[in-house]
């Protein structure tokens, strides 16, 4: 087999936060994309044999002591280089232009001049929308290089060697905003850099169950499944490489949504015929919650007792699995926007598995971000419900209960939360809110029913937009989806009279309750 089937770009992190955009725009163009730091050696950086290597943009000016710079041998090494933003102001100073501080800024949208179409513009417009985000200004491009295109404040906003093949764009072409930035890229990967578009879902696939078969051999593999996207979708691509040496193990611990459990059973026993341990623990975890009203104990206990029922199913397995599945993306192994060193995240999944099992990973989608995940989901053929699911908490609906947890509030709970989903999927929202969901607090109201008074449990909704679970907005839900929630859940769930809506943002509030 080839050594190096795709094609690799490299993308270099000057320090913010484009660089995991420009790579998945990368692969958007059915080239493989990683990203690398900026004090990673040139020499190393050539060692993979990229077909081309991207400097991303960088929060710094090239005046300051201290800013991001890269070894100019890089211009030399015969391997294509497109600077965008702070990386076209490296390119620009280090090979002789001029990069100056003319105290004019340009920030978001702002009209390009192609002067000379080139490899880059070459179908494009004579003007078109870019994004810009700079307050230095490249003003000369070196000797030897042409000037593409300008802006009214910069005059080498875009310039090239084809005979060295570098180029720098000073606009964005990585974001949405700019026009036809996803042409400019495509330009410079296919044509500047002769890329092959051949990273798609199915070669995506078929990478990772070679990779996947070279690491377990014939050993045995087991896999926790949540219920959630990625260790579904870890486990479906592993069972594609190595078939029944995989065993899958779902800890049902009774905190699941409403039909979850089914879902996981019918999807990976009936449909992938994946050998499914089944673990009903529900009794066991009511059991170790009795009680237990503090949100951090909630974690704390549920997260050692999936660790102990996960142990004990696994040690039943026949042929002592060696090797571990997990759903590790590559934004939770790549830090970007960052230091200068490592550029390794610890994650800490909750309800997740300690790092002292006795196992060796595998992580078939370490090289994977989310959207790529969902695509190859459904080129496996997994059911849009799982593919698409929003990101649900480790220790489930115990967080979402507030006080004490009963299997009548789980019940009240799960059925809530059921028809907060199935509208909010009707109307079409699911996939853009980040995430929405019922919260059962610990106090009950009066209202009134027919002719009679009644005492029971409120239902908050909760729902908001995010892109990274970092920060969230609420969602602005339209008023008669709102309504049919309300009046939905307050008719059909028994021992709730009241639908609140939580309008609050993070921060100050959590996405979760507790
Ligand atoms: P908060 O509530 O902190 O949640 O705004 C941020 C994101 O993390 C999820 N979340 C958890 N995930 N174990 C997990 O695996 C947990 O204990 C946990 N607590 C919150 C939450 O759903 C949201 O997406």
């Amino acid at each position: 087999m080839n050594e190096q089937p795709h094609d690799v770009v490299l993308v270099v992190d000057l320090g913010a936060q484009y660089a995991q955009l420009i790579a998945r725009r990368v692969r958007e163009a059915h080239v493989y994309s990683e990203i690398v730091p900026r004090s990673m050696p040139v020499a190393e950086m050539l060692e993979r044999r990229p077909a081309a290597i991207i400097l991303s943009g960088g929060p710094a000016s090239v005046h300051v002591d201290g800013a991001p710079s890269i070894d100019a041998s890089l211009y030399n090494a015969g391997v294509p280089v497109l600077g965008i933003c702070y990386g076209a102001q490296l390119i620009a100073r280090d090979l002789g232009g001029e990069v100056a501080k003319t105290g004019r800024g340009e920030y978001g949208r702002t009209t390009l001049s192609v002067l000379d179409h080139g490899a880059l513009f070459t179908d494009l417009p004579d003007e078109q929308v870019v994004w810009m985000s700079h307050f230095d200004t490249i003003t000369l491009a070196p000797a030897g290089f042409r000037v593409a295109a300008s802006t009214p404040e910069t005059p080498a906003a875009a310039f090239g060697a084809p005979d060295r093949r570098i180029y720098g764009v000073q606009f964005h072409p990585e974001v949405a905003h700019t026009e036809r930035g996803q042409e400019v890229l495509k330009a410079f990967l296919y044509e500047v850099a002769g890329c092959r578009p051949t990273w798609t879902n199915v070669s995506i696939i078929d990478h990772a169950v070679e990779e996947i078969r070279a690491q377990v051999g014939s050993e045995r593999v087991i896999c926790g499944l949540s219920g959630g996207v990625d260790s579904a979708i870890a486990a479906a691509l592993v069972h594609k490489a190595v078939g029944d040496q995989l065993t899958c193990v779902f800890v049902d611990t009774g905190m699941m949504r409403l039909g979850e459990a089914d879902q996981v059973e019918e999807t990976f026993l009936r449909q992938f015929h994946v050998d499914l341990v089944h673990v009903k623990a529900a009794d066991r975890f009511l059991a170790a919650l009795d009680d237990v009203i503090d949100p951090e104990r909630k974690r704390k206990i549920i997260g050692e007792l999936f660790i102990r029922v996960f142990e004990e199913a696994a040690r039943e397995i026949p042929g002592s699995p060696r090797f571990l599945v997990q759903g590790t993306l590559y934004p939770d192994i790549v830090e970007s926007g960052g230091g200068d060193n490592a550029n390794i995240k610890s994650h800490h999944n909750v309800g997740g598995l300690p790092d002292d099992m006795d196992f060796e990973l595998v992580e078939p989608l370490r090289h994977l971000f989310k959207d790529e995940v969902r695509a190859i989901g459904e080129e496996l053929g997994l059911p849009e419900e799982i593919v698409w699911r929003q990101p649900f908490p480790g220790p489930g609906l115990a967080v979402r209960i507030v006080g004490t947890i009963t299997p009548e509030r789980i019940d009240i709970l799960q059925r809530a939360d059921h028809i907060v989903v199935e509208e909010i999927k009707r109307a079409g929202l699911y996939r853009e809110i980040w995430q929405s969901f019922a919260v059962l607090p610990a106090v009950r109201t009066v209202g009134v029913m027919g002719d009679d008074r009644t005492y029971a449990y409120p239902i908050i909704l909760r729902a908001v937009t995010s892109d990274d679970a970092m920060t969230a907005d609420w969602a602005r839900l339209p008023y008669d989806l709102l309504e049919r929630i309300a009046s939905r859940v307050i008719n059909e769930v028994p021992g709730v009279n009241r639908v609140a809506y939580d309008i609050t943002s993070k921060p100050p509030g959590t996405i979760e309750w507790e």
